[in-house]
């Protein structure tokens, strides 16, 4: 239980910059994970979308918990659970941190927003948090962790709501003196101007973290001069995987068949080997072929033949 969160607190020990990838279920997450990421970012964007429901405080606590466990379940990467804005006041925040503890997640985010937020990028108003009721959030959270190692991160949104940097700047000393373990200062500008004036007057022991979808043009080195200790690319991944869809169903409606979009998506067998279904068969999964090789017990979807090891 206490593992992943002493992973990602080894972590910020080390030197260098900490970089997550957003995911919304297990699969997500192992490709991130394959991909050499630090972490997984358990995102609500990401599994809002997944649900087909606006990220607004629709989809439940016990909907992102389920989300959050299946990944850190599928990964030894430590999984961070974005956790909107705790779910209500201090005291569900409390039950928040047990749960999500409980099921091995390495840190819950929660933002000082009213509930229900919207997402940081919706147009319209974003309404804040009172700086004390949120510091009391943060105190409950830390008052609620069981093991040392587990990390509460307190999301700055002053900048998403045209405050400016002095309140950003103001909210982000406050919830680190409330024992926020880290402070994400979140920004909508697509250059790092704000940011890097927070980043530069930040004068607390609580490392700053960074989300850069609108300034994407930022490298991650300028992200670390700037005192960024992580990184959290909090959606790419399910921006790819929609991209790709999108062209590849177009494909098959338009050409009448799979042809020619086969050389370009997965193979069968690459979907197996991270689902890991040829450990499966290391352990003597699938029963022996019959005679005529029909009646050999394969999971559902996969045929038999696919299942053959490779000569
Ligand atoms: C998320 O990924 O759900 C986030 C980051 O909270 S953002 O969408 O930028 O608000
Ligand atoms: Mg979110």
């Amino acid at each position: 239980m206490s593992n992943q969160a002493s992973r990602l607190r080894a972590l910020f020990a080390r030197p260098g910059v900490i970089r997550l990838m957003g995911a919304h279920n297990a699969l997500g997450a192992k490709m991130a994970e394959r991909a050499g990421f630090d972490g997984v970012w358990s995102s609500s964007f990401e599994l809002s979308a997944s649900y087909g429901v606006p990220d607004a405080g629709l989809v439940t606590m016990t909907e992102q918990l389920a989300a959050a466990q299946s990944m850190s379940c599928a990964v030894s990467i430590p999984v961070v659970a974005d956790c909107d804005t705790g779910y209500g006041d201090a005291n569900n925040v409390v039950y928040m941190v047990r749960r999500f503890e409980t099921a091995g997640i390495a840190a819950v985010c929660i933002e000082d927003k009213e509930f229900p937020k919207r997402n940081s990028f919706l147009p319209g108003a974003q309404e804040l948090t009172a700086i004390p009721e949120f510091q009391e959030k943060i105190r409950a959270a830390k008052r609620t962790q069981r093991h040392p190692d587990f990390l509460v991160i307190a999301r700055v949104e002053a900048l998403i709501a045209g405050c400016g940097t002095a309140e950003a700047l103001r909210r982000a000393r406050a919830y680190a003196e409330a024992g926020a373990d880290a402070v994400l200062v979140h920004s909508k500008e697509a250059t790092l101007g704000e940011l890097a004036e927070v980043a530069r007057l930040w004068d607390q022991r609580a490392p700053l973290v960074a989300v850069p979808t609108t300034y994407a043009g930022v490298t991650v080195a300028e992200l670390e001069a700037l005192g960024i200790k992580m990184v959290i690319y909090a959606n790419q991944g399910l921006r790819s995987a929609l991209r790709a869809m999108e062209e590849t169903y177009a494909e098959i409606l338009r050409t009448g068949s799979t042809a020619s979009v086969e050389g370009r998506i997965w193979p069968m067998e690459a979907v197996f080997e991270v689902q890991g279904a040829l450990e499966l068969r290391e352990r003597g999964g699938p029963r022996e072929l019959g005679r005529n090789g029909r009646d050999r017990k394969v999971p559902l979807g996969m045929s038999p033949g696919l299942l053959e090891p490779k000569a």
